[in-house]
């Protein structure tokens, strides 16, 4: 057992709405602790657009779990990262938790910044959530029964969003996480026609994976009107990100929580239970 970090100051969990930081969010306030969301849509609004949001999110905080949005591939994500981060210890938050993702030069950026900061820190570099699949922008295709995608027999260690949590919180709880860059995957290598098929057969619908060339894959994407950084990003992601780079397991969910992650099925299964796939 760790010695539990005292947190007399709300927590600010920024992103608390989102696929992690609800999860966080609801976790710190299981064990009793106050929680300040950081979202635009919380009071105060935190907008990671507008500098100006940032000071108010963080007075009276007593640490941080910070998760960028878009993607920290964007450009100027670190740089964003560092100045809030400094902000952040400007105003005595020192306990500060990234998270981060594996395999994407610009996240390795916003984590050197905040390594070279005096904060006491812990870094979260994640696989892809296994939870794109039902709380982000795949959920749609697999409910039309077809998930076309411009990636190949690329094995994604998929990590469950609730493994994420349950490490950030560790760490903004615990003591012992300080200094600790945890890289966390899932127990086993999926390609995503692999993964669509595991979800498939928990919900015992027909539901196929198409994979297609990337120009083929831009083309379906602007047809959608989808914003032109919304594009530029899912590029990044579907054609650096998973060129293979990340084809490894790793044992961060066991160093930071001392048991093993949770598989892909455990999620498709769970998640098949709640309806979300039902057409
Ligand atoms: N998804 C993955 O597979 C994955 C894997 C590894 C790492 N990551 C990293 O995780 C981070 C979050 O990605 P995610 O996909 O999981 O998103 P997410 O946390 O589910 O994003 C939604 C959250 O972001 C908030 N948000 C949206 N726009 C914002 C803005 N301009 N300013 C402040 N908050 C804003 C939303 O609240 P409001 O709408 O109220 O603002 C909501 O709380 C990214 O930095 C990414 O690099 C993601």
């Amino acid at each position: 057992m760790r010695k539990p970090i005292e947190h007399s100051m709300p927590v600010l969990v920024v992103g608390g709405t989102g696929k992690t930081g609800r999860r966080v969010a609801e976790r710190l306030v299981a064990k009793g602790i106050p929680v300040r969301i950081g979202s635009r849509s919380a009071s105060p609004s935190f907008d990671w657009e507008n500098e100006a949001t940032w000071a108010k999110a963080l007075d009276g905080v007593g640490a941080a779990y910070i998760t960028y949005y878009p993607d920290l591939v964007v450009p100027g994500a670190a740089e964003a990262v560092d100045t809030l981060v400094k902000l952040a210890l400007a105003k005595g938050v020192r306990r500060l938790v990234l998270l981060s993702g594996r395999g994407e030069p610009e996240a390795q950026r916003a984590e050197e910044a905040l390594i070279a900061s005096q904060a006491d820190w812990t870094i979260l570099r994640c696989s892809w959530f296994s939870q794109n699949f039902s709380e982000n922008y795949l959920v749609d295709s697999v409910l039309a029964g077809e998930v076309i995608l411009p990636v190949g027999d690329i094995g994604e260690p998929f990590i469950d969003a609730d493994d994420v949590a349950d490490a950030a919180v560790a760490a903004l709880t615990e003591e012992g996480h300080g200094g600790q860059l945890y890289e966390l995957t899932g127990p086993r290598l999926l390609t995503f026609a692999q993964a669509v098929g595991e979800i498939a057969a928990a919900t015992g619908r027909d539901i196929a994976y198409t994979e297609v060339s990337y120009d083929t894959f831009e083309k379906m994407m602007i047809e959608q009107k989808l914003p032109a950084d919304i594009v530029w990003l899912l590029k990044e992601l579907f054609t650096v990100v998973l060129d293979g780079r990340n084809e490894s397991l790793t044992d961060g969910v066991q160093r930071a929580l001392g048991r093993a992650p949770k598989g892909f099925s455990d999620y498709a299964r769970e998640t098949a239970a709640t309806g979300i796939w039902s057409n």
